[in-house]
């Protein structure tokens, strides 16, 4: 074969490596609302970033005629290449070749890149498209998965690990996502379940759609289990992006650091007055958050789900930060199951990649009721606790108001080893709110008084005196200072820039006992 032909060779096979599983299945993926693979890799990279690795291989199944039926990169489109200049690991899953279904070889093209993902501390963004376990290759392509489960939990804190699910992920293979640090949905063409909704119907007998049991919907509102959910691929393409500006590329690095932004001068002087005079009226926790951090900076995470807590990530004086708020105006900004085990992850995901945390704290305490604590407040709060206890990155907490009870501990208290803690004057630190303090330590005296509801006011106004402020806490050292809601950004920015190296050790162990 002469020279020349051996390029035409190579161009033809590029060619065909492009094409996928055909036009008249391309057509079909689109007609869906979906993209392709490699335009989903092309919205997501850099321009002509994108660098492919195993573009040649083909699956070894010789079963059920598979051995006639061969497409160059079998189902699964992997390589690197850039966003905003700065590298990443990408697989994207084929639906146009066997539904992007993972047989052995697909499962090793992933496993190959994020071997080399772990090697060379870069993250690893996987676009999930796929009917999962090739059905022809049976026990060869679970085989698959459990590699590809196996590397997800060792690449766990390593390296930032994204998932956008893009169409179907059933059965088993939502174990891969669930693993990694961020799930993106897109609205309408992309499901996760365990069981679908056949089976779901011959066991419990519910009529249920693909959409309504494991859509974006459903995940980033009902389970959680989505941080996102996308309006569409080139939308969700985007948020990752945007994403990735606040990570650092692995557990080694800081993350990027950007020009700061003053926030809206609006937002920022209507901090003084933002909390009301009325300690059961709500207002929105996120204009604290957007009168503080850097202008438009906030990122939020789980936007959709347990309302009650906010996390996400914003800039102050362009460093990255994990915002951690308690939300006002969701169940007063209450800690409950679901609040716990969201703010738990996104703290544990903070710490384990150099992104101080940021606490804006008004918190009544814990959901009382049955429903609570059978559903387990004991241990999942307890996650939440945990995880601002063993978080070693810098840490700072702004008690608005409300610091309740154990809710005051948990919430990156001074005891578990926040590095500052400061108060504004509306905050009232203490066991428990004004009324039900008193009903309980002067119930006699109310009862034995004359008149006891006017007993009960008197003795209202004298606790509130005492409790109802954030001197106690401050003449104990427990907050490092009382600030004008004003001057925050300013003391934050000051303090960051000073704790930004901070090292705190933890005690040689094998690996903690997180409450599960
Ligand atoms: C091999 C598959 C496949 C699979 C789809 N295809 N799923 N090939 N193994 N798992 C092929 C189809 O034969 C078809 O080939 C093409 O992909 C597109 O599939 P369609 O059915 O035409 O597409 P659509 O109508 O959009 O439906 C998509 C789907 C459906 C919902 C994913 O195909 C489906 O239900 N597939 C089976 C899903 C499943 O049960 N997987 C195993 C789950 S258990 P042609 O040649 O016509 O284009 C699992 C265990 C993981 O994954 C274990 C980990 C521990």
């Amino acid at each position: 074969m002469s020279s020349e032909s051996k390029v035409e060779k190579l161009k033809a096979l590029r060619k065909e490596a492009q094409l996928g599983g055909g036009q008249e299945r391309i057509d079909k993926q689109h007609k869906a609302g979906k993209l392709t693979a490699r335009e989903r890799i092309d919205l997501l990279l850099d321009k002509d970033s994108f660098e492919e690795i195993g573009a040649f291989v083909k699956h070894r199944s010789t079963d059920f005629g598979l051995d006639k039926q061969t497409y160059l990169g079998d189902g699964v489109v992997t390589g690197f290449g850039k966003i905003d200049g700065r590298p990443v690991y990408v697989f994207s899953q084929d639906f146009t070749v066997f539904g992007g279904s993972l047989s052995e070889t697909h499962a090793e093209k992933i496993c190959k890149i994020m071997d080399l993902a772990v090697k060379n501390g870069v993250p690893v963004i996987g676009l999930n498209d796929s009917g999962g376990a090739r059905i022809q290759e049976g026990v060869a392509s679970l085989g698959g998965y459990a590699e590809v489960f196996w590397r997800n939990s060792m690449a766990s804190g390593v390296i930032p690990q994204i998932s956008a699910v893009m169409g179907p992920c059933a059965g088993g293979a939502v174990y891969s996502p669930a693993i990694t640090d961020f799930i993106f949905m897109v609205k309408k063409t992309s499901f996760m379940f365990v069981t679908g909704p056949n089976v779901v119907k011959t066991v419990t007998h519910e009529e249920v759609s693909s959409e309504d049991l494991g859509g974006a919907s459903a995940h980033s509102t009902k389970s959680g289990v989505a941080h996102f959910a996308s309006e569409n691929d080139a939308h969700c393409l985007q948020q990752i992006r945007a994403l990735m500006s606040y990570l650092p590329l692995n557990c080694e690095e800081k993350p990027p650091r950007f020009d700061s932004a003053e926030p809206d001068a609006a937002k920022a002087e209507a901090l003084d007055t933002i909390v009301p005079d009325n300690p059961n009226k709500p207002y929105d926790i996120k204009e604290v958050i957007e009168g503080v951090l850097d202008k438009n900076s906030f990122y939020e995470v789980h936007e959709h789900y347990a309302d009650n807590i906010v996390v996400g990530f914003a800039r102050l004086d362009g460093r990255s930060v994990g915002v951690v708020a308690n939300q006002p105006l969701s169940l007063a900004g209450c800690l409950d199951n679901d609040a716990s085990v969201k703010g738990a992850r996104f703290v544990r995901f903070c710490d384990a990649f150099n992104i101080p945390l940021v606490v804006f704290e008004d918190v009544p305490g814990f959901l009382p009721g049955t429903d609570q604590e059978w559903g387990g407040i004991i241990k999942h709060g307890a996650k939440l606790l945990y995880a601002f206890c063993e978080a070693t990155v810098p840490k700072v907490t702004v008690i608005t108001r409300k610091a309740y009870g154990g809710a005051y501990d948990v919430m990156n208290s001074k005891h578990i080893r926040a590095d500052y803690n400061v108060a504004w004057p509306s905050a009232e630190i203490a066991v428990m709110g004004t009324k039900g303090a008193v009903e309980i330590i002067f119930r006699r005296e109310i009862a034995s008084a004359p008149d006891g509801e006017v007993k009960q006011k008197e003795l209202e106004a004298y606790y509130e005196e005492l409790f109802a402020n954030p001197y106690r806490a401050a003449n104990r050292g427990f907050i490092d200072d009382v600030i004008l809601p004003s001057e925050t950004r300013q003391k934050l920015i000051k303090v960051m820039e000073t704790i930004q190296n901070k090292v705190d050790n933890v005690p040689r162990k094998k690996h903690d006992n997180l409450p599960l």
